[in-house]
């Protein structure tokens, strides 16, 4: 087992991506903090990793209140006696709007959630990795994170600008105490912020257009590509942002495609 005797916390991990991230390492052996706002899907989903021969603590806290924080770092500690790894991954998604039409209400909200929670987690579990002498952070960007969204309007993509920005400074400046900081970038992933933004007609017009493998990733698969950066496989990995979106940031999807094979039959 990959993470034996690892202890992780994934925050707003009572559903989606948090959700399946958090059972991908509860199976590789870590215990698992389920970390979110919503206490009942926090239990839910620490029964669901118990169920599979796993230990998990369901736990509340908003990654947007430091005192919460504070607590979530002793209450992880006492329970398992140490903490190895923190996954941010707590987002809020945005409506799409033309900038003109944002209030700074709602760009305080996102930024304060999606960028300024990250810092505060890290924040918040530093002290105890570097008196351990080594951790892991792997935070959850988005493709957002590197090109304009698709989904939501500029707040959400300047946050998840920002995880990035962000995890090179903690890379840099972590490194002498060996904990490793990295970013994975989910594409399209099926989950209920997912759903409730699109209907099944959309969704189908968006894998076709814009991804070459053809569907949205699962909470799995993003779950996966976490494991490798929280394990012992990704020593001498930090910095880095990892895309985990079938081939989307490529920007050859169907309509590409087809333009280019209408250009080499031209050609030939
Ligand atoms: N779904 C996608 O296609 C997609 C794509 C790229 C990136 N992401 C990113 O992945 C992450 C998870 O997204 P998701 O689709 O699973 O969303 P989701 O809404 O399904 O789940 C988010 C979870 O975070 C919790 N949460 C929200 N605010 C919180 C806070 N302040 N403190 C603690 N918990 C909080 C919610 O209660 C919820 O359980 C987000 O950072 C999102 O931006 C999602």
């Amino acid at each position: 087992m990959e993470l034996k005797d690892k202890v992780a916390i994934v925050t707003g991990s009572g559903r989606g991506i948090g959700e399946g991230i958090a059972r991908v390492l509860g199976r590789a052996g870590a215990a698992i903090v389920v970390m979110d706002m919503n206490p009942k899907n926090a239990e839910s989903v620490a029964e669901a990793i118990t169920k599979e021969g796993g230990r998990a603590l369901p736990l509340v806290a908003n990654v947007t209140q430091e005192d919460t924080l504070e607590k979530m770092v002793q209450e992880t500690v006492k329970q398992f006696g140490t903490l190895d790894i923190l996954v941010n991954n707590a987002g809020i998604e945005s409506s799409p709007k033309l900038l003109t039409d944002l209030t700074k209400a709602q760009w305080d909200k996102v930024i304060a959630v999606n960028l300024t929670g990250v810092f505060l987690c890290c924040k918040a579990v530093i002290p105890t990795m570097i008196a351990k002498g080594k951790g892991r952070i792997v935070n959850i960007g988005s493709i957002a994170s590197l090109r304009m969204t698709f989904f939501g309007s500029a707040e959400y993509t300047a946050s998840k600008h920002g995880v990035v920005g962000l995890t090179q400074h903690l890379a840099w400046e972590l490194a002498d105490h060996n904990i490793t900081v990295n970013t994975v970038c989910p594409g399209g992933v099926l989950t209920p912020l997912m759903e409730m933004g699109t209907n099944r007609e959309m969704r189908e017009r968006l894998t076709k257009r814009l991804v070459p493998l053809g569907r949205f990733c699962t909470i799995e698969e993003i779950g996966r590509a976490v494991l490798f950066l929280a394990s012992d496989q990704s020593d001498m990995i930090t910095g880095q942002n990892l895309a985990v979106d079938g081939g989307l940031l490529t920007g050859y999807g169907e309509d590409l495609r087809a333009f280019i094979r209408e250009r080499m039959k031209a050609a030939a």
